[in-house]
């Protein structure tokens, strides 16, 4: 839109976030929204878990709860006739006759890392082109991760594209010194942006504080962000994923996910939590964290849905890497729906 150009096609194919490993623990069923498609996902008791189109290839009943769809034994039980599917979607039981051949659900591929379960979306088509990265090593002394969602009217490029757009960590969020550290670099399907900034209090109420930070965000695809953080000031280790999910079209679920490393010797005191125990500590301390990421992507969400996509930006030379990431974006709009740009 707005200089007279198509609109952004809102259904970039990669890896998308569904839900966390948790909320589908034993016996729950989820449905939900997921790039224009109704899903359902749930797990069996191994933990494996199964994403799937919520229609029975039956006779297309929806799956989900709010229809009566449920979990039993680890399979899935249509509310219609009750044919039932196990976790790789074949349909393993009738309640009348043995289940008709090869009658099967429509699967999503799927990929589990740290607890957060992603399922593989084309709408060409197409099977995994490429992979999300390995797990980052997960040692006790890294806490559960907090996760929070917030809905609105947006599209997943224009929120990846914050991780190279520095100006605007000054501007909209305050931050000061902001400086890249070397130059973007984009390999594939991942695209590396490393930089560093001030950030003064208050974070959570700590006024008057100063947090030196470095980051480096891993954009793996327009669904699946990596930051991985070192404060410098208190000597803190934070990971944030950043989870864009388009829901319909129009809306988009932005999920953050954060995870910090415990501090045994905080090189500077923490006022108020010096004197819980580390890992109390710790958990507090994530909670401060994703709150102000969360205060953040709050003020990103003003510009975000109102914004009208640009694919010729008048770019300044300021402006840096906005150009290569625009043509990194391209390889995740196979059917070309997508104007130029950068
Ligand atoms: S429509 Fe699902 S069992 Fe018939
Ligand atoms: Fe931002």
């Amino acid at each position: 839109m707005g200089d007279g150009a198509a609109p952004l096609f809102p259904f970039p194919e990669g890896w998308y976030f569904v839900a966390s490993q948790r909320s589908l623990a034993k016996g729950m069923l989820l449905e939900r929204q997921w790039l224009g498609r109704h899903i359902v996902a749930w797990s069996d008791d191994d933990g494996r878990v199964c994403v799937a189109e919520s229609v029975c290839p039956h006779m297309g009943s929806a799956l989900g709860p709010t229809v009566g769809g449920r979990v039993r034994d680890g399979c899935l039980v249509c509310p219609f006739h009750g044919f039932t599917y196990d976790i790789v979607g074949n349909c393993v039981a009738t309640p009348y006759a043995p289940p008709p051949k090869s009658l099967g659900l429509n699967v999503y591929d799927t990929r589990v890392i740290q607890g957060l379960v992603f399922a593989w979306w084309s709408a060409a088509g197409r099977p995994p082109q490429w992979q999300l990265p390995e797990e980052p090593p997960a040692g006790n002394d890294w806490c559960d991760l907090e996760i929070r969602t917030v809905r609105f009217p947006g599209h997943v490029q224009e929120i990846a594209e914050n991780s190279v757009d520095l100006a605007h960590l000054r501007y909209v969020h305050g931050y000061g010194n902001v400086q890249p550290i070397g130059s973007t670099t984009v390999d594939g399907s991942h695209l590396l942006a490393r930089f560093e900034f001030i950030r003064r209090g208050p974070i959570a109420g700590f006024v008057g504080s100063v947090y030196r930070v470095s980051a480096a965000a891993h954009v793996h695809g327009l669904g699946y962000s990596f930051v991985d953080i070192q404060e410098h000031s208190i000597g803190m280790e934070a990971r944030l994923w950043v989870l864009a999910t388009p829901v319909d079209g129009t809306l988009v679920d932005l999920s953050l996910a954060s995870q910090i490393r415990e501090i045994r010797r905080p090189k500077r005191l923490i006022v108020g939590l010096g004197f819980l125990p580390p890992r109390f500590r710790t958990w507090v301390m994530n909670r401060l964290v994703i709150s102000a990421q969360m205060q953040d992507v709050q003020q990103d969400v003003v510009i975000w849905q109102r914004r009208q996509y640009r694919p010729h930006p008048r770019l300044s030379r300021s402006d840096g890497d906005i150009g290569r990431y625009r043509r990194y974006c391209r390889q995740f709009y196979p059917d070309d729906r997508v104007s130029e740009g950068g």
